[in-house]
């Protein structure tokens, strides 16, 4: 039996172990071979389609990235589940193998409620997927952030300025908030929990009264509350466009014009999705990777890969696409009590 397997949506550190643990397992366990699936469902749409012996996963785990390329394209406007089956039965491909995040997994879960032979591994830095305790690539983007704060704390402290630093999460503040405990920041937004303006800067200037150089971290998603006061940044970017500019580089000016206190940004952006996973993630996406074969090899169609507690299990696509897993209230205030 010939199982394909693609990576979807944005990449993540931890995609390629994911892949070197199924195809591993798969080609000495279960003794399957495998196809790889170019820049996710773009490659099984348009039939761009690879073998993926075991000799081209060997030492993959350590590489950041995916070597089989990734998309967001969406498998339902290329002919959904009728092109999926077609592409799959030229392959000869019993089972798919699709390792993505929400919009990925939602995909997944459509093509199975059509038929097609899925097995979902749940990925991303954000860590927002639902059904799993973690996703891989996480633990890497919060390292990332973490020493990225350490870094931009001392050229801060340097010229006693403040430091906005924006870190990736649209919808959730996972990252912000463990990047943010762990640095020691003076104040940490994220978008599901409402702070205005002046709360921002009054935990800025407790920081400064004390003598430190104030830390802000801001997850991507946060809008102040009254974010009228929050201008965007003036001019225009190199190509004569415009400059909108993300929410720490709104911030930033309106900080220093509330308080008085010099303020620098740094968005991080991509950096914290680039580069080698951290051991953690290895671990986990390796597991993931040698679990999700297992599912296909047992018709486990329709299924996750998940980590609950310490342990792999299965759950059903279903529970793990419908809502997206938020930082509960009282994990902020936890958090909260060391601002400023
Ligand atoms: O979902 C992962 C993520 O990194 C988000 O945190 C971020 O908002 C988004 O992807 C960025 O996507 P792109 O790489 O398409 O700009």
């Amino acid at each position: 039996m010939t199982i394909g397997i693609l990576t979807s949506g944005g990449d993540c550190p931890g995609l390629n172990a994911v892949i070197r643990g199924a195809v591993i397992k798969g080609d000495r366990i279960h003794h399957e071979s495998f196809v790889g699936i170019k820049d996710g469902w773009r490659g099984l749409v348009e039939d761009d389609i690879e073998p993926l012996p075991r000799y081209d996963v060997r030492g993959l785990s350590r590489l950041g990235g995916t070597i089989l390329g990734t998309s967001r394209t969406n498998p339902f406007d290329h002919g959904g589940a009728a092109r999926v089956r077609e592409v799959m039965a030229g392959h000869e491909m019993t089972g798919l193998i699709a390792i993505g995040g929400e919009g990925t997994l939602t995909a997944a879960r459509r093509l199975s409620d059509e038929g097609i032979p899925v097995v979902g591994v749940p990925k991303t830095i954000d860590n927002d997927l639902s059904a799993t305790d973690y996703t891989f690539g996480f633990d890497t983007a919060v390292s990332i952030a973490t020493e990225s704060i350490d870094r931009l704390r001392t050229t801060a402290e340097s010229h006693h300025r403040c430091m906005v630093v924006e870190v990736m999460g649209r919808h959730v503040g996972w990252i912000a908030l463990h990047a943010g405990v762990a640095s020691g920041a003076h104040a940490i937004l994220i978008p599901e929990v409402d702070v205005s303006l002046a709360q921002i800067c009054e935990w800025v200037e407790m920081a400064r009264d004390r003598g430190r150089a104030p830390v802000v971290v801001v997850a991507e998603g946060f809008v102040p509350d009254g974010a009228e006061h929050v201008h965007a940044p003036r001019g225009l970017d190199a190509f004569g466009r415009p400059r909108l500019g993300g929410i720490g580089e709104r911030l930033a000016p309106a900080i220093e014009e509330q308080t008085g206190i010099e303020t620098r940004s740094a968005t991080l952006g991509h950096l914290q999705r680039g580069g080698v996973p951290s051991a953690y993630d290895r671990v986990l996406a390796t597991r993931f990777g040698t679990a999700a074969v297992d599912a296909v090899v047992d018709k486990q169609w329709g299924s996750m890969v998940s980590l609950i507690g310490t342990d792999i299990e299965s759950v059903d696509l279903h529970s793990a696409t419908t809502v997206l897993k938020t930082v509960p209230r009282e994990r902020w205030d936890e958090a909260a009590i060391l601002f400023g």
